[in-house]
């Protein structure tokens, strides 16, 4: 919120994943606005987690455990607000992007297989789902996996915002 550089110091900034976190992130924003040069560009992104989707045969188990993740973190819905605060910062032009992450299959290394297990992991130990209820969810999403009919997606929401 208080960036340890001068005015019009950057070409580009490029801060992805970490709105979420910080206590006031439109401060955050205009601070990036300030040590940006004139013409300069910050690209800033962010997850929206309630875009989340697993294909799992149990819809409500499913919504129960992607909604509990969502609404633990600070504000896991703050992807679709980034380009409303980009726009009240000032910048001469906010350009918007939403990319969407998919994986067709449920393995290691994958994207959904990482974030179901750290999702796993958390809901846990904040005792918001019970563990057998987050064991079958990835069991169920393995066995789909083997008989390709797994998919999952998320958003993410990208602002191109000009000083
Ligand atoms: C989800 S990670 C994203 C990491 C990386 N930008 C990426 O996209 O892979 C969130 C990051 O926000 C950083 N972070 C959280 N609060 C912060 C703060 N107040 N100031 C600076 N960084 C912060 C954390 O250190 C962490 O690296």
């Amino acid at each position: 919120m208080a960036l340890l550089y001068d005015d019009n110091s950057f070409d580009k900034i490029i801060c992805l994943e970490v709105l979420e976190w910080v206590e006031d992130p439109k401060k955050v924003i205009s601070e990036m606005k300030r040590v940006l040069k004139p013409g300069g560009k910050a690209l800033i992104g962010h997850t929206d987690f309630d875009t989340q989707i697993f294909t799992t045969k149990n819809l409500a188990r499913e919504r129960r455990i992607n909604q509990t993740f969502c609404d633990l973190g600070p504000d896991g819905t703050i992807g679709r607000k980034l380009k409303g605060m980009c726009n009240k910062v000032g910048f001469k032009k906010v350009d918007y992007i939403v990319y969407t992450l998919t994986n067709e299959s449920f393995e290691e290394n994958n994207y959904s297989y990482r974030i179901a297990y750290m999702m796993k992991e958390w809901l846990v130990k904040e005792s918001e789902v019970y563990l057998e209820d987050l064991e079958a969810w990835i069991e169920e999403m393995k066995d789909l996996s083997s008989k390709e009919e797994f998919y999952y997606s998320i958003n993410r929401y990208l602002t191109i915002c000009e000083k």
